[in-house]
């Protein structure tokens, strides 16, 4: 569950319609950043921003939540990879405009042999 301040409640207005959002918000439990990076699904070292480390310069997070229902200023939903407490910047609907067929996955390619696409 996302609990938005009481004070940007009228800032969630008509976000009903949306069946996914944007999230960001911020990595504020991570250790330090580095420029390399080696996820876990790969063992092998990738530059920080071909990856989705919390370990970044700039540590901002982005997860794309499909939105079940909205209670006031609480949005109940799904795919939600923060920890509890994780700071919210900000919310934006989710549109994607790329088709599939323009999509690449990079390094992932290689793990995951062409699944659905994680926008
Ligand atoms: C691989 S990151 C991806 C996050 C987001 N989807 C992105 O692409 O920016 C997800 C992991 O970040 C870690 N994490 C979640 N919330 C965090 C926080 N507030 N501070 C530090 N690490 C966090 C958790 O271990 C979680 O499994």
């Amino acid at each position: 569950m996302l609990e938005i301040l009481p004070a940007y409640e009228q800032g969630l207005m008509d976000i009903d319609g949306f069946s996914h959002l944007y999230v960001l918000w911020v990595f504020d439990r991570a250790a330090g950043s580095s420029l390399i990076a080696t996820p876990p699904l790969d063992n092998r070292p990738h530059g920080v921003f071909a990856t989705r480390s919390p370990q970044r310069p700039n540590p901002i997070g982005l997860t794309v939540v499909a939105l079940m229902r909205r209670e006031g200023t609480k949005l109940f939903v799904r795919g939600i990879d923060m920890l509890d407490g994780t700071p919210i910047l900000d919310i934006k609907p989710y549109l994607s405009s790329v088709p599939d067929a323009e999509l690449r996955r990079g390094w992932l390619t290689a793990i995951d042999g062409g699944a659905p696409p994680v926008r």
